[in-house]
């Protein structure tokens, strides 16, 4: 298992390693659009455990260009460990 942080409302969700985040994130209240990484309405900061998120795919590579911190929620999976983020 792993563990997704909510920054905002420090609301702790269990997920599963190797899980997309869409699904958790959409009920913590990030809101989604098109889900294939195209719009930029899920994008998240990564505060703390980029290292447990997924390798950044091509569309988050597009659009968030080449930075860090930012994530296309619709995009990245959890890996395992504790990844906290802010909307
Ligand atoms: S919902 Fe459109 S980029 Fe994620």
């Amino acid at each position: 298992m792993a563990k997704l942080i909510f920054e905002n409302t420090q609301e702790e969700k269990e997920i599963a390693s190797g899980e997309a985040l869409h699904e958790v994130c959409e009920e913590a209240g990030v809101p989604f659009a098109c889900t294939e990484g195209v719009c930029g309405t899920c994008v998240i900061e990564v505060v703390e455990g980029m290292e447990n998120l997924s390798a950044f795919s091509q569309e988050e590579k597009d659009f968030l260009g080449d930075q860090d911190r930012e994530r296309l929620a619709c995009q990245c999976k959890i890996q395992g460990g504790c990844v906290r983020i802010k909307y």
